[in-house]
C-alpha cells in the first residue's frame, strides 16, 4: 500500500503528514499565529522565513514520532497552489529536493482541492456534492462532479469571508487570526446591530462581504458598541448571506448534498446553523472536524493519494502558482 509524505505550506501554518490508505501514519503542524499577531495579518516574508527554519525539524520530529523510515516514501505531495507566492516556493523547493533524494515522484495538489477533500478523511461522500469554501483567502461555490471535475458555480467578488473575519477582528484590536475570537466571542453576544447582507437576495451565486465589514468599521468609530454584539451580529449577517446562497446553488444544481471547508468551517455558529438548516430542509451536510477545517497537511495528503492512484504527477522541474482556479487546476492534472 503507497505511503505519501505531504508538505504544506501556502499560508501560515506548516504541515506535514506521513499517509497511507489505511489512514494517517503521522501529522505535525507549527502555526505562525504568534508571529503574525502584532500585525493583525500574515506577513508574507515571514511567513517564507518560518516556514524554512521549520520545515526540516518538523520532517525530523515526525519521523522520530512515527518511527518511520523515510525510504519506504512512495511519493511527495504538495501544495502547489493558491498561496503566497513566497511560502509555497518554500514548500515546493522542500517537496522537490526530497523527491530527488528518495528518487520518487512528485505530485501536485491544490490548496482548495485539499479542504473540499477534508472531509473524505472521516467518511466518503458520493457524487456529485455541492462544496462551500470558507477560508482565509476563498469563499467559492463549487460542483464536485467526481475527483478533478470541479465546476465553479460563485464566490466572492471582494473579501474572503475569513478575510473579513480577520479584518473585522483588527478593527476592534482583537489581534490575529480574527476567526476564532469573534466566535467566542459573538457567543457571548445578541445579533442587536442593523449590518447589511450585500447581494444576499440576488438570484446569484456570488457574494461580496467588504460592505458588512465597513458598516462594522461605522460602528467600531462611533466607540460607543459592545464587541459581543457587534461580533454576534456581524457573524449573523455573514451566517445569513452563506445560507442563502448555498440553497441557491441547492435549487439551481438539484444536488442536495453540501460539504462546507476551509478555515471558517470550524466556525462553532456556522456548525450549528448548517446542521439545523440539513435537519430542517433535509439535505446531506459534511462539515470535517475543526481540526481539518483549518490549514493542515492530511487534506493535501488525502488529495495527493487520489491523484497518485489516477497515474498524476509532475515534472521535477515544476514551479509553484499563485493562483490558479481549481476548475483549471481539476482539468490540467487529471
Ligand atoms: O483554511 P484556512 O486555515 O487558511 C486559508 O486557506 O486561508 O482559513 C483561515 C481563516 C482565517 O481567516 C481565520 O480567521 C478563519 O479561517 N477561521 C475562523 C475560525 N477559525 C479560523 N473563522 C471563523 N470562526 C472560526 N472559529
Ligand atoms: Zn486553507
Amino acid at each position: 500500500m503507497p505511503v505519501t509524505l505531504a508538505v504544506e505550506t501556502s499560508c501560515d501554518e506548516t504541515a506535514l503528514c506521513l499517509y497511507s490508505e489505511e489512514g494517517v501514519i503521522g501529522d505535525i503542524l507549527l502555526s505562525q499565529a504568534k508571529v503574525h499577531f502584532p500585525y493583525g495579518g500574515v506577513v508574507p516574508e515571514l511567513s517564507a522565513r518560518e516556514h524554512t527554519r521549520n520545515l526540516l525539524p518538523l520532517l525530523d520530529k515526525l519521523l522520530k514520532d512515527t518511527g518511520f523510515d523515510i525510504k519506504k516514501v512512495d511519493f511527495i505531495s504538495f501544495t502547489l497552489t493558491p498561496g503566497l507566492i513566497l511560502s509555497l516556493v518554500v514548500g515546493v523547493s522542500f517537496a522537490k529536493s526530497l523527491a530527488f533524494y528518495l528518487q520518487k515522484p512528485l505530485v501536485p495538489v491544490h490548496h482548495l482541492e485539499g479542504h473540499v477533500y477534508s472531509v473524505f478523511l472521516q467518511r466518503r461522500v458520493d457524487y456529485p456534492f455541492l462544496a462551500l469554501i470558507v477560508s482565509g483567502g476563498h469563499t467559492d461555490l463549487y460542483l464536485i462532479e467526481d475527483f478533478g471535475r470541479y465546476v465553479f458555480l460563485g464566490g466572492t467578488l471582494d473579501d474572503a469571508v475569513g478575510e473579513s473575519y480577520d479584518k473585522v477582528a483588527k478593527l476592534m484590536g482583537l489581534g490575529y487570526p480574527g476567526g476564532p475570537v469573534v466566535d467566542k466571542l459573538a457567543s457571548a453576544g445578541k445579533p442587536v446591530y442593523q449590518l447589511p447582507r450585500p447581494m444576499m437576495d440576488e438570484d446569484s451565486l456570488n457574494m461580496s462581504f467588504s460592505g458588512l465589514k465597513t458598516a462594522v468599521r461605522r460602528i467600531v468609530e462611533s466607540l460607543d458598541y459592545s464587541k459581543e454584539d457587534l461580533c454576534s451580529s456581524f457573524q449573523s449577517a455573514v451566517m445569513d448571506i452563506l445560507e442563502r446562497k448555498a440553497l441557491l446553488a441547492m435549487e439551481m444544481t438539484g444536488v442536495r448534498r453540501l460539504v462546507v471547508v476551509g478555515g471558517v468551517s470550524a466556525n462553532a455558529e456556522l456548525r450549528r446553523r448548517f446542521s439545523e438548516l440539513s435537519e430542517r430542509l433535509n439535505f446531506e451536510l459534511h462539515i470535517p472536524p475543526p481540526k481539518l477545517s483549518t490549514d493542515n497537511a492530511q487534506m493535501i495528503a488525502y488529495a495527493g493519494m487520489e491523484r497518485f492512484k489516477r497515474g498524476i504527477t509532475a515534472p521535477e522541474d515544476i514551479n509553484p502558482e499563485p493562483n490558479t482556479p481549481l476548475e483549471v487546476f481539476g482539468g490540467q492534472w487529471s
